[in-house]
């Protein structure tokens, strides 16, 4: 990037000199004699840098200085002053010059300062840069995005801090369903009561019961003290039921109970308790299909879908991959402390061409395992290639050109296999889930899941705090 300077002085031999000096370095020049002439040439051209003579005809180099700051703030200055004046120059730093230099000047000195005034600029154009990348419009409550679905999404968000309504998350797996919920209780008039989260799908029916609604001392045998549920506990606050999908039928009525009555029913007490909290759940199934196939009750449904939030898959805005990137090796500790703070660009192409079926979890991971391989600053695109959850032969198979070279047998076999880990992605690990999803039985995709070496465990969220 060219820099033009500024320079401003009547005695037309130190212009002349500047001018010289500046022209030999690459710098490109225009010259004023007077402050109005000065304001005329900076309306019109974008200058870098302003070097102004502290004694000027028409004005004096500190009205000019604080002049030059308040209309440009981004326009440096360095104040020249032919009488070793102190005083004249301190008080023209005061107005917001960067540095000042006496007459006659060496050049070293001159060209010194010039660099160390650009340079400090530079430097904040970077650090503003950034901090625009990841201001308002980009980042919202731990979230980062540049795509309109998602803009849309954190506008629901602000408008719900205002209110109690229920709010239901649908999403792939990965797609940043509980990063929304918390942002929901955060953002809003809750924020001071506790969010609790439950992952309905880790208990089977009879512990979900005791984890949501408590029980007191000798309820059943074991019940040794009394428990405070997770209802109980989410009072004042938000409970946030992940994969609501897998409540089954009957714990669905006894919720179904509680959200209409805001009370619930301690197992082994008689006692009610009244409970006040905002409901958030989240699913990666389609739950107007569940309730078509009788899987999930219709009234439980609606009392849940009051509002509805669908967060898009990754690979529907990859414009957010080097954001997310950016953001991820920003607050990577390794990443820190070995200063890699970016991709290369055709790492970067690699990640934007995949179809990330663990969404924003899984470029995560991803992420985390380039910057253990990395050796330098940057990641490179051997770093992250064969992206994907488990093997390297997720990315071909799915329609290359270069993968139509292979015999039929084996191209078909890496297309299961990269199905197989999509639609595992995609239900967090959940076998019944899968199977389902691909119309097969569980036997049959445990078989298959053998033969590819998938493993259930590589696709599991991690649990929830
Ligand atoms: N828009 C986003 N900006 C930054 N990080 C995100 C974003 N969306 C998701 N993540 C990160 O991706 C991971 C998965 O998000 P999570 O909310 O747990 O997804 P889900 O509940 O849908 O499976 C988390 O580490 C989360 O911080
Ligand atoms: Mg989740």
């Amino acid at each position: 990037m060219v820099h033009r300077i500024l320079i401003v002085d009547d005695d037309p031999l130190i212009c002349r000199q500047l001018e010289d000096l500046y022209r030999d370095r690459k710098y490109e020049v225009v010259t004023a004699n007077t402050a109005d002439e000065a304001m005329e040439h900076l309306e019109e051209l974008e200058c870098a840098l302003a070097v102004v003579d502290l004694k000027i005809p028409g004005s004096d180099g500190i009205s000019l200085t604080r002049e030059i700051r308040e209309r440009w703030p981004d326009l440096d200055v360095i104040i020249v002053t032919g009488y070793a004046s102190i005083k004249g120059a301190v008080e023209a730093i005061r107005q917001g010059a960067s540095d000042y230099i006496t007459k006659p000047f060496e050049r070293e000195e001159i060209l010194l300062a010039t660099e160390k005034v650009l340079e400090k600029r530079r430097l904040l154009d970077e650090i503003s840069y950034l901090r625009s990348q990841l201001s308002d419009r980009y980042s919202f409550a731990n979230m980062v995005s540049r795509n309109r679905v998602m803009h849309e999404i954190f506008e629901t968000i602000q408008s719900l801090a205002q209110n109690d309504a229920t709010v239901l998350i649908s999403g792939e797996s990965g797609t940043g369903k509980e990063l929304v919920a918390r942002a929901i209780h955060f953002q809003g008039r809750r924020k001071g009561g506790r969010f609790v989260a439950i992952n309905c799908a880790a208990f089977p029916d009879s512990l979900l019961e005791s984890e949501l609604f408590g029980y007191e001392r000798g309820a059943f045998t074991g019940a040794t003290h009394d428990r405070v549920g997770k209802i109980e506990l989410s009072s004042g606050g938000t409970l946030f039921l992940d994969e609501v999908e897998s409540i089954s039928l009957p714990m669905q009525l006894k919720l179904l109970r509680t959200l209409e009555q805001r009370e619930i029913e301690k197992l082994g007490g008689n006692r009610v308790v009244t409970v006040n909290m905002r409901i958030i759940t989240a699913t990666n199934r389609n739950l107007e299909e569940m309730v078509g196939n009788g899987e999930m009750r219709e009234d439980f449904f609606y009392r849940i879908n009051v509002v509805p939030i669908k967060l898009p898959p990754l690979r529907d805005r990859v414009e957010d991959i080097p954001l997310l990137v950016s953001e991820m090796l920003r607050n990577n500790p390794m990443a820190r402390e070995r200063s890699i703070s970016r991709l290369s660009n055709q790492a970067l192409q690699e990640l934007m061409s995949y179809s990330w079926p663990g969404n924003v979890r899984e470029l995560g991971n991803v992420l985390e395992r380039a910057i253990l391989k990395t050796a330098g600053s940057v990641i490179r695109e051997v770093d992250v290639q064969g992206v994907g959850p488990v093997v390297g032969t997720q990315r071909s198979g799915v329609g290359r050109p270069q993968d139509y070279d292979l015999p039929i047998k084996e191209y078909m076999r890496r297309a299961e296999s990269a199905y197989l880990s999509a639609v595992l992605s995609r239900h967090s690990g959940g076998i019944s889930a899968s199977a389902s999803h691909a119309m097969i039985d569980a036997a049959t995709l445990h078989r298959k899941m053998k033969a590819h070496g998938l493993k259930r465990e590589d696709f599991r969220e991690r649990p929830s705090k």
